[in-house]
């Protein structure tokens, strides 16, 4: 099975080159990048005025599956992951039952095998029943098939069980993924601590409960030599401190995602519970120390932190609604919106964080376009602008405050193994 893309911006973000240049997929690999091949293949893709990068690696979605399958499942989520042009994923252990089993581990991978071909990697939990109590087995997670572990959704407030997390975690290979709030600085409270909270007379959650489990985690890691992976980082000083870790040779990485780099809390006044998130919607500054973290690499990886929940639950009082927002479908074109179109982030830079950066951090063998890598390849056109409509999703979410929003780049072809498993209509 020969599949030749012709005439594309190929972006590797290894190198950071970009190189206009045919690619010849082979067996599932990527067998030639020249210019001007000449060769018979059973698929031509004619890829004129569209970059040709690695297929995306989304380090943080929620599939909901086991248990909450009305928000989403492994199919579903495969296929929203599939036209956002992400070909490999890493789901979290929040569902029902949590995935704190090897058993738990092995469905989702199974249920993944039976769909449309993008990669889902398991994420095991930390503690028994996300509860913070007990330690899982990482190693039976491990050879079950995770690729990391996480509380993500809970915080782990228990600095001792953190430490033994991270050596226990670490003795397997894999990081741990830190959903970074203190618990008692944030109960029952739905916005960031700041002029929103005050001007709608609530509580809010302060980015302090941010920065100190940052800070926390960061000086753990660095005592047990461990890595550790901070998740959704939101805030400017949370960002700093990463910095400053880096710099002693702390290994800690960080993601953020699109929300965090293109919304401020003031969002929360004209769309009110679409725009809860943990962590909150922060403000212009944390925003600006976020794109600054990005651009000097502090920030790893863009992930979504896809997080779907039904309508009826987020129509609520804002205390009453759920947190969180969908982002595999809108996730490269708001990116590209904010950080390409504006001129602040070069092409390859920008895919590195979403391709090579979040599968250095789970160890995969995934995210690089060179000879002989899988040919996991979405094609993106960088211009092509289309208006953000939830209605469209292949995902059972429709919660996202982008709704309505003009975005500039779409997906055009999603390939997984050298399958093309997602083509835009057009
Ligand atoms: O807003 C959020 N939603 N943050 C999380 O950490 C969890 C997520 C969810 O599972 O809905
Ligand atoms: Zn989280
Ligand atoms: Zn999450």
């Amino acid at each position: 099975m020969k599949l030749l893309i012709k005439s594309g911006r190929i972006v590797d973000p290894i190198s950071g080159t970009v190189t206009l240049s045919d690619l010849l997929v082979e067996n599932g690999k990527v067998a030639l990048i020249e210019r001007g091949l000449e060769t018979e293949a059973d698929q031509v893709i004619n890829a004129k005025g569209l970059v040709v990068c690695p297929g995306l690696v989304d380090m943080h979605v929620h599939l909901r599956d086991p248990g909450l399958t009305y928000k989403e499942d492994i199919h579903t989520g495969a296929l929203a992951a599939a036209r956002g042009g992400v070909t490999s994923m890493a789901c979290m252990a929040n569902t029902l039952p949590v995935l704190d089993t090897p058993e738990q581990i092995t469905y989702v991978k199974e249920k993944a095998a039976a769909g449309c071909g993008v990669h889902v990697y398991p994420i095991g939990a930390v503690s028994v029943g996300l509860k913070g109590k007990e330690l899982t087995d990482a190693e039976a997670l491990k050879k079950a098939g995770a690729v990391a572990l996480s509380d993500d959704g809970n915080n782990i407030d228990d600095a001792n069980l953190m430490r033994d997390a991270l050596l226990k975690a670490s003795r397997q290979g894999m990081p741990i993924l830190a959903h970074c709030e203190d618990t008692h600085m944030v109960a029952g409270r739905a916005v960031n601590e700041g002029s929103v909270s005050r001007q709608l007379w609530l509580e809010g959650r302060p980015a302090i409960a941010e920065e100190l489990v940052v800070m926390r985690d960061a000086m753990l890691a660095e005592e047990t030599h461990t890595a550790v992976h901070v998740c959704h980082i939101s805030t400017a000083r949370a960002v700093d401190i990463v910095r400053k870790m880096k710099k002693k040779g702390v290994q800690i990485t960080c993601e953020t995602c699109p929300q965090y780099f293109t919304l401020t809390e003031d969002e929360i006044l004209t769309k009110g519970p679409m725009a809860r998130v943990n962590p909150p919607l922060r403000t212009e500054k944390d925003v600006k120390g976020i794109i600054a973290g990005l651009k000097d690499g502090t920030i790893d990886a863009i992930a979504t932190d896809h997080a779907p929940h039904a309508l009826e639950e987020k129509q609520r009082s804002l205390p009453r609604a759920m947190s969180g927002m969908v982002g595999l479908e809108t996730s490269l074109a708001i990116t590209l919106t904010q950080l390409y179109h504006t001129g602040k982030m070069e092409l390859p830079d920008i895919i590195r964080r979403m391709t090579a950066n979040p599968a250095a951090i789970l160890h995969l063998q995934k995210g690089r376009l060179s000879l002989g890598s899988d040919a996991d390849i979405t094609i993106f056109d960088p211009d092509e602008e289309w208006v953000i409509d939830p209605e469209k999703f292949a995902s059972k979410g429709r919660n996202t405050p982008f709704a309505g929003r003009t975005v500039k780049g779409k997906v055009k072809y999603t390939i997984v193994g050298g399958k093309v498993i997602y083509q835009d209509e057009q």
